[in-house]
């Protein structure tokens, strides 16, 4: 088995290059990425495997991802290379468009024309929880039944790209299943999103900006355990548990609320309640994820390993234990953003 990651110097894709070559199934691990403000080589720079490769791309560049596969020999992708920060979305769609629809695009279309030459590849495609919506407080999780109904543009993409997906492998039988996974948190996440943005600032005094009542629910996975549901995902596809055009959604049944996660916060790292600060809220900020994932356990054997409370004194740990890491995220862009979104 020879696998390509997309968008493995990400956040959760450092997470599956480590878990994929941990697993010793692959005799290779290509990671492509084109390092994007979120694409950190620091995520990597201690691996010292000769099964290891990086290759410095993008996934919308055709003539790289074909010349990948074919050389590297490659029989199994699991595609993450993505924009992924809902509050980028709604600033700018149109990288979120070029990535994640005409780059799940480049790839499905790689994979059709390469195995028409007689490659044969399986694919995990990597999507979220958002494609389902917003849920009510008393309605029950998200399953692969219900129907994707994006509430922001960043979701929008994705669901895009899942439609992409089980549309190559309706027509052109391509071997690919789609994974839906809720709220990741972890370390080596971008200090854009809700964790590692409030760790960091509750650690440095700075103040903890709340969209709107901070009553939001998020139901909150370690990102080992979503990357250990890839790899069974792509070992399912292969042994038959699962069928390609297949749905498959990974949760945790923990959910929380924003608020409750600030307070945690707060609280284990020794800060200043009063550095909460509401602020205006996301436009059309959705209300409530839950995901039910009796699927995954039941064709994969897959179930959440990492509870929240072990799950978050270790993240915030590595946080504190990582200066270097954070000042290498700290770049130009990443204090653009800062600035314009939170002024
Ligand atoms: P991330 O932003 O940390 O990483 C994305 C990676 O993709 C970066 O390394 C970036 O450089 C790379 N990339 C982006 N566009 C690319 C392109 N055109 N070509 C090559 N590389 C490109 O994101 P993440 O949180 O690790 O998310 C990874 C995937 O998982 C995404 O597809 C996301 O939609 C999905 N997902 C994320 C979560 C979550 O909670 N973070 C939950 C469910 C699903
Ligand atoms: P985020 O980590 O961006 O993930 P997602 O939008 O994919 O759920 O946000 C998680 C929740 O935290 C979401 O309800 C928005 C909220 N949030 C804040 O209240 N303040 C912030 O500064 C950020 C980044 C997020």
């Amino acid at each position: 088995m020879r696998l390509l990651i997309t968008g493995g110097c990400g956040f959760i894709g450092s997470h599956t290059v480590r878990e994929a070559l941990g697993s010793g199934k692959f005799q290779k691990v290509v990671n492509l990425d084109c390092l994007t403000y979120s694409g950190n080589p620091e995520n990597l720079k201690d691996i010292d495997d000769g099964k290891y490769r990086f290759i410095h791309g993008s996934i919308n560049d055709s003539n790289l991802v074909q010349e990948t596969i074919r050389e590297e020999e490659i029989s199994h992708i699991i595609h993450l290379a993505a924009e992924s920060h809902v509050d980028r979305s709604i600033d700018s769609v149109e990288p979120f468009i070029r990535s994640n629809i005409d780059g799940t695009r480049v790839i499905l279309e790689s994979i059709r024309d390469l195995e028409k030459l007689g490659h044969e590849i399986s694919m995990v495609h990597v999507s979220t929880d958002e494609v389902y919506g917003s849920l009510g407080p008393e309605d029950p999780p998200f399953t692969e039944e219900t129907p994707v109904c994006p509430m922001n543009p960043y979701a929008a993409t994705k669901a895009a790209s899942d439609m992409l997906v089980q549309s190559f492998s309706n027509t052109y039988g391509i071997k690919a299943v789609i994974t839906r996974c809720s709220n990741n948190y972890g370390p080596n996440q971008f200090p854009e999103k809700l964790v590692p943005l409030m760790t960091l600032n509750a650690i440095e005094g700075k103040k903890l900006p709340i969209y709107g009542d901070g009553m939001q629910i998020r139901d909150w996975i370690h990102v080992s355990d979503h990357s250990r549901g890839l790899l069974e995902s792509l070992f399912g596809l292969s042994d038959g548990s699962l069928t390609p055009g297949e749905v498959i959604n990974f949760g945790a049944n923990d959910e929380r609320t924003n608020l409750e996660i600030v307070s945690e916060i707060i609280e284990m790292t020794d800060a200043d309640k009063g550095l909460i600060e509401y602020v205006s809220d996301r436009p059309g900020h959705d209300r409530r994820y839950a995901m039910g994932f009796e699927k995954a356990k039941l064709a994969l054997d897959w179930e959440p390993l990492i509870p929240w409370e072990k799950g978050i004194r270790g993240t915030i740990d590595w946080y504190i234990n990582n200066p270097e890491w954070v000042e290498s995220v700290r770049t130009g862009d990443y204090l653009n953003w800062l600035e314009r979104h939170y002024g």
